[in-house]
């Protein structure tokens, strides 16, 4: 066999095989517990739009999730996403007891959403105006949360 054809069977044999590897395929959504106090149904619509498939229940998890490698990649940041901030799973708080401050400069410092997150969700980029508007509302409900 030509040199060629061998190393692209290769390819396609290894791309098949990860596809065998259990994990990330897990893409069951947990129930909701409760949501913060939202300041204003608005702030829910842009966290829902910026944060959520990392930081809530409500992951949508798209069809190229489903094939590894991207399978692993979107899985483990569901999970450390979760694991920080959760709004399905508010309790008073984040998780990890992220302060409101601490998600702002998240936020108005670029670092989240993540900027892979953009590739495929472009729509999750907040201008200006939204981006404050969402920094300001997180700010006041995780100021409501904590005061119930
Ligand atoms: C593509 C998935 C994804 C999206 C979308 C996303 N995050 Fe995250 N976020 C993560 C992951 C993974 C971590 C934990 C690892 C890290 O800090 O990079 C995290 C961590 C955080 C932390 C904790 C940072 C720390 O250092 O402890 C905050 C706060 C946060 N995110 C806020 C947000 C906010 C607010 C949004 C929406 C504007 C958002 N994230 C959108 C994946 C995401």
């Amino acid at each position: 066999m030509n040199k060629i054809v061998k190393s692209v069977l290769a390819i396609l044999m290894a791309g098949i095989a990860i596809q065998l590897f259990p994990y990330g395929r897990n893409h069951a959504n947990p129930p909701v517990i409760g949501e913060p106090a939202w300041d204003s149904p608005a702030t829910r619509v842009l966290a829902k739009k910026a944060c959520f498939d990392c930081h809530s229940n409500e992951t949508t998890w798209p069809w190229y999730s489903r094939i590894a490698p991207v399978s692993w990649l979107v899985y483990r940041d569901v999970v450390e996403g979760r694991e920080h901030l959760n709004f399905s799973e508010w309790r008073g708080g984040s998780r990890k007891g992220e302060s409101s401050q601490e998600i702002t400069k998240e936020i108005s410092e670029g670092e989240m959403p993540p900027l892979q997150y953009y590739i495929v969700h472009p729509e999750a980029k907040l201008d200006g105006p939204a981006k404050k508007q969402l920094i300001d509302g997180l700010a006041a409900t995780a100021a409501g949360s904590a005061r119930q």
